[in-house]
């Protein structure tokens, strides 16, 4: 017998058939040994956290260019760390959930999605020969509280915060012949099946918030600004300015303080920020996170 499928199910079972037309193997799909060619860039100069400021000034164009490779080896080794989290969330709904239903098989088929996808990270930082900078030791300690801590259209939320913000950055260099071709492979293909995720996890928010009580709506504005203001944080370790020199606290700071990096943050969040704020879920007592992590300007 076959059933009559809800909103949710209609999502899941397309979300489903796209997925089984369009998907990559970045083991296949991406020519690992292909050359990094010398004077491309990983990172556009403007999204770079020092450009503009005087450290910026006192580079040369190699070291910028050396700066955009660990500054994106670091938000290709968080990508990780928040996918790795991601699977985590997906996987205790899968366990707490109907197996049969077409919301529970989409939930397997992105962790897999993210699954490539992490490996593909993971391979492009370890071809770039920079580091695996990941997050700060306590953003990291504190991850392993979210799958506990975490749940409702918060969760789904501060997902869409981390994979929309990537989402936007990618986008930009994905046809920019300035850009390795490395770099824009895998942009692309992440680009590509983010949508999905972007849809399942859109549509879980709204489903989730028509569903809270008063007080939990607080503990959810709370919990998106907490986890968004980590993941914005997180995307560039201080420990990526050695690499050129630069002594990693004073630079870190001048990074906070410089005009064209929160630009940049409030630009890579300007379209998730706006559907959160239709949702409902910005607002007290989240409100000086969203401001402090340049989501939201002040
Ligand atoms: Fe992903
Ligand atoms: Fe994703």
């Amino acid at each position: 017998m076959t059933r009559a499928l809800d909103g949710r199910e209609k999502t899941a079972d397309r979300l489903l058939k796209s997925s089984a037309n369009k998907f990559y193997d970045p083991e296949v799909d991406i020519d690992w040994s292909a050359p990094l060619p010398d004077g491309s860039l990983y990172q556009l100069e403007h999204r770079c956290s020092l450009y503009g400021t005087h450290l910026w000034d006192r580079l040369t164009p190699e070291q910028r260019i050396e700066l955009g490779k660990h500054e994106l080896a670091s938000i290709a080794s968080n990508g990780i760390f928040f996918e790795v989290l991601l699977m985590q969330l997906l996987l205790k709904e899968v366990y707490n959930s109907d197996p049969t239903t077409r919301h529970v098989q989409y939930a397997l088929t992105e962790i897999a999605d993210e699954c490539r996808h992490s490996t593909m990270f993971a391979r492009f930082v370890e071809r770039t020969g920079a580091e695996a900078y990941g997050p700060v030791p306590i953003v990291h300690r504190l991850g392993k509280l979210l799958p506990f801590i975490g749940y409702g259209p918060a969760l789904y939320g501060s997902i869409l915060v981390a994979e929309e913000v990537l989402d936007r950055l990618q986008r930009e260099t994905m046809a920019d012949e300035r850009v390795q071709p490395l770099v824009r492979m895998v942009n692309r293909i992440h680009v590509l099946e983010e949508a999905r995720h972007v849809t399942f996890a859109r549509e879980e928010v709204t489903r989730g918030m028509a569903k809270l009580s008063k007080t939990e709506l607080y503990y959810q504005r709370w919990l998106i600004a907490a986890v968004s203001f980590g993941t914005v944080r997180s995307l560039i370790n201080p420990r990526v300015y050695k690499a050129v020199g630069l002594r990693p606290r004073e630079a870190w700071e001048t990074a906070l303080a410089n005009p064209h990096f929160q630009e940049t943050i409030r630009w890579a969040g300007e379209r998730i920020m706006g559907f959160l704020q239709e949702s409902g879920l910005v607002g007290a007592p989240g409100m000086s996170l969203w401001h402090k992590s340049f989501l939201l300007a002040k």
